[in-house]
């Protein structure tokens, strides 16, 4: 298994180009199972998530064609496999994505339930009760979704009230409403970015969505879509990440390819940390001041605080001037990188699903063990700025998605190299 050596004590300084943006990219390629037209994809990450997805796709029957540079070109004219078995759906949750389109072109679909995961339970009952809202027989059965149009007539437009904000939930029922007959609305939807990023790329298929970004998506179903071309939005926590890395290690860089959009409330908290940022239309320059302040932060669906960048806050707080509460309102356990980073001289106390994290002088390098995805980044942060080398092992969460993480920290003059 690969591990990062890391030689902290670097301030970032330089340029890069942020990718794609993982979660956007993951339900837009599920959206390619709506056509039978091809669907050509632009700035499409390469990451381990982004393969994963592309294997189940291609186990389903769809084509995927190599469209030049970070481009894809995807076409499931022959799809003739429903399917996606547990094996893929246990790497990565976001296979659940599948669900929607299937059921909403094929008429049936049997996806693997995705179980726990580090982070938290993650149930998905929620995708489920909308669907059968939409008409969908469905029933669990030796850990498979089983999913059925009930007829010819396909599923049917629906007023679907979700019981909390999620994020796949709300893009699997919008896949699932596209095709489905009449109108649908979904109430108490997510505004995330990355929802709206995969309306635009439906509309431009021909689906009719109003709303998408807000907490009321209107839906009018229509017979069927066509292909389309989609330039894949920038990933906001890519750009977060290495903000948050130039912030703690005292660095000045510039990112490009991206843009503060949508990371308001990342970007103000940066401010109160004592950084400064200028913003332009496709790029952020932030500017680390001598010593971060302590800035507590609460973690809530869009446009509040993301919980995809709670571990890298925690981590500059590390070493910040003062003290700072961290709490964490979307999964119950997400904290599993305060021990790690314990391990590097970190002062944190953990209360349930409060983090009160206290700065101290300086980190000391060890050996740290990544256990998801923002939880290795918050080690990736923390190594960069330990004094002496840090050992992160199990990177392969990283993979998931950062795309050639130590190329970037290389290019911004860091000392990071991959053990085999
Ligand atoms: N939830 C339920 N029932 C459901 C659906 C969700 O109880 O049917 C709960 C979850 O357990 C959680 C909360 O609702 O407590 C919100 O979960 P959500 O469904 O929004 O999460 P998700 O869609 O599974 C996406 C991202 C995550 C990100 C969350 C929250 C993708 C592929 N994944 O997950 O990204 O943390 O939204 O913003 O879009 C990551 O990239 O590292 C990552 C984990």
């Amino acid at each position: 298994m690969d591990k990062l050596l890391i030689q902290g004590g670097t301030p970032l300084s330089g340029e890069i180009a942020i990718s794609g943006a993982k979660n956007a990219a993951l339900p837009i390629l599920c959206a390619s199972l709506l056509s039978s037209d091809p669907l050509r994809l632009t700035n499409v990450p390469r990451l381990k998530d982004i393969s994963t997805m592309l294997r189940l796709l291609k186990q389903m029957g769809v084509k995927v064609a190599d469209g030049g540079l970070d481009g894809l070109v995807l076409n499931s004219k022959g799809l003739d496999n429903p399917l996606a078995p547990y094996d893929m759906v246990k790497t990565m949750r976001a296979a659940i994505l599948v669900l929607g389109p299937l059921l909403a072109r094929h008429g049936e679909a049997r996806v693997s339930l995705p179980g726990g995961c580090a982070i938290g339970a993650r149930p998905v009952e929620q995708h489920i009760k909308g669907l059968q809202a939409m008409g969908a027989e469905i029933h669990v059965e030796h850990g498979y979704i089983h999913a059925r149009a009930r007829g010819k007539r396909g599923l049917e437009g629906a007023r679907i009230v979700t019981d909390m904000v999620t994020v796949t939930g709300t893009e699997n029922l919008m896949m699932a409403a596209v095709l489905a007959k009449g109108e649908s609305i979904i109430e108490n939807a997510a505004r995330e970015p990355e929802v709206i990023d995969l309306a635009n790329c439906l509309v431009s298929m021909g689906a009719q969505i109003a709303g998408a970004g807000t907490d009321t998506i209107r839906i009018q179903g229509v017979k069927r879509l066509h292909g389309a071309t989609h330039a894949i939005m920038a990933d906001r926590i890519e750009t977060g990440t290495y903000l948050c890395a130039a912030a703690a290690t005292g660095g000045k860089i510039r990112l490009t390819n991206t843009s503060a959009a949508y990371l308001d409330a990342v970007v103000d908290k940066l401010f109160d940390a004592g950084c400064e940022l200028v913003t332009e239309r496709d790029a952020i320059t932030l500017q680390a001041p001598a010593r971060l302040k302590a800035v507590s932060i609460r973690t809530a669906p869009y446009p509040a605080f993301p919980t995809d960048m709670q571990a890298q806050f925690m981590a500059i707080n590390c070493v910040a001037e003062g003290s700072a509460v961290i709490r964490e309102t979307i999964f119950e356990n997400r904290f599993m990188h305060a021990v790690e980073l314990i391990r590097l001289g970190a002062n944190i106390r953990i209360d349930a699903s409060n983090a009160m994290v206290t700065g101290v002088d300086h980190l000391d390098g060890a050996t740290v063990m990544a256990t998801d995805l923002r939880a290795s980044a918050s080690l990736v942060i923390a190594g960069l700025v330990a004094q002496g080398e840090t050992v992160i092992e199990r990177i392969y969460h990283l993979d998931r998605g950062y795309e050639a993480i130590e190329e970037k920290l290389g290019q911004l003059g860091a000392r990071v190299s991959r053990l085999s």
